[in-house]
């Protein structure tokens, strides 16, 4: 029969590394927003060095891919991470104000969605949404974030449950992409091999994706 100290000992570790898997789900869910958040940053840099007229296919690849992309994030945030943040933050304007953003960001979003790049305010349109998308990002990492690092919540769960919901989210959002592109969305290097088993596979991208992919090539990481 175990002596009292010995079971209060394993008790303490087993609590420890409880709380050690929770600060590292939480770490997870922080590092795949903020990956999100800097291939959205990059693909409005590598916009502002074309003109939608003389560059028409490689700029609507981009708009169609970092929306895609934006309504992917931007739903994980307010069905899952923002509810968990009002329950854990105090200060509630934060999220407030971050699903104002994320309104005005949509309505942009869907705007460009009715454009091609032959209407005189597609690059300005796309334009505003970077400007608007860079200062929300800016809130949700300096501020936001930080103080959700310092929350005590149950982060291992709410990282399964973004990880599925994400993976929904692509398949309905972003279905004429292939693997690759989905794989380039949802690169996480901490996601284990079982949450990504569910996916259909997919040897052949569509036209709008490889064009973005090309795209992407074409832009160096230095700016980063
Ligand atoms: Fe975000
Ligand atoms: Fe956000």
């Amino acid at each position: 029969m175990p002596s009292t100290r010995s079971t209060s000992q394993s008790t303490s570790n087993a609590s420890r590394s409880a709380s050690r898997a929770q600060s590292s789900a939480r770490s997870e869910i922080v590092d795949m927003l903020k990956e999100d958040h800097k291939r959205a940053k990059k693909a409005f840099r590598q916009f502002e060095k074309l003109d939608p007229h003389e560059d028409a296919e490689e700029c609507q690849a981009i708009v169609e891919q970092t929306c895609a992309e934006l309504k992917v994030h931007t739903a994980l945030e307010e069905e899952l991470l923002y509810p968990a943040a009002r329950r854990l933050l105090s200060e509630e304007d934060l999220i407030d104000e971050a699903e104002v953003e994320h309104a005005t960001a949509k309505s942009l979003i869907e705007q460009l969605g009715r454009m091609t790049p032959d209407d005189e305010k597609y690059g300005a349109t796309f334009k505003v949404l970077g400007e608007y998308v860079n200062h929300h990002v800016k809130e949700e990492e300096n501020e936001m974030f930080p103080q959700l690092g310092r929350a005590k919540g149950e982060w291992q769960g709410l990282c399964d449950e973004m990880n599925s919901r994400r993976e929904e989210l692509m398949q309905q959002l972003m279905p004429e992409a292939g693997d690759a592109a989905r794989a380039g969305a949802s690169r996480r290097s901490s996601a284990p091999a079982s949450r990504t088993s569910s996916r259909s596979p997919r040897t052949r991208g569509s036209e709008t994706e490889q064009r973005a992919q090309a795209a992407s090539q074409s832009e160096s990481d230095d700016a980063e």
